[in-house]
């Protein structure tokens, strides 16, 4: 089944699924558990967010809503190149958003989506507290600074 966990988290996910039935019935418990789950998987798979709106007794629709609404909520594992590109005002005044094309372009993404391979995980984040360095992006806890788009496939051909 596509969202049945792999050997490696099984043991993750059968404690994810006694603390969620900790909370039967405890609908403001929501975030909370949703969290727990992002934390510990680093994503919120489809068949939990199913098992958690049955036990909290939630719509599926509120589940869903919640996960859509924050960006802390992924719905897919990252991958294993994460790429964070900021588009705070600095970044975003110095040309972030023809990088982050030059990305979705390179690699055939949008931010909140994972490659197929797994390979590359893409996101959008505000302020990486490097504003003097802008536009910035970092790949997993790598910072590359003064991007241009010219520049994104030679950053990218480090991460294969
Ligand atoms: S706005 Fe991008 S690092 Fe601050």
């Amino acid at each position: 089944m596509e969202n049945s966990p792999c050997q490696c988290m099984e043991e993750s996910y059968q404690e994810l699924v006694k603390f969620i039935n900790q909370y039967e019935g405890e609908s403001e418990s929501l975030i909370m558990v949703l969290h727990k789950i992002q934390e510990t998987l680093g994503f919120v798979p489809v068949d939990l967010q199913v098992k958690v709106a049955d036990v909290l007794r939630v719509p599926i629709s509120k589940v869903f809503g919640v996960i859509s609404f924050y960006a802390f909520f992924t719905l897919k594992p990252k991958g294993k190149y994460h790429i964070s590109v900021c588009k705070g005002t600095a970044c975003f005044v110095r040309g972030a958003s023809k990088v982050l094309d030059a990305i979705e372009k390179k690699i055939g993404l949008v931010p909140g989506d994972t490659t197929n391979d797994g390979k590359y995980s893409l996101e959008i984040v505000y302020c990486l507290g490097a504003c003097g360095l802008s536009p910035v992006m970092t790949i997993n806890k790598e910072v590359h600074a003064r991007l241009t788009p010219q520049r994104i496939p030679e950053i990218l051909a480090e991460y294969t």
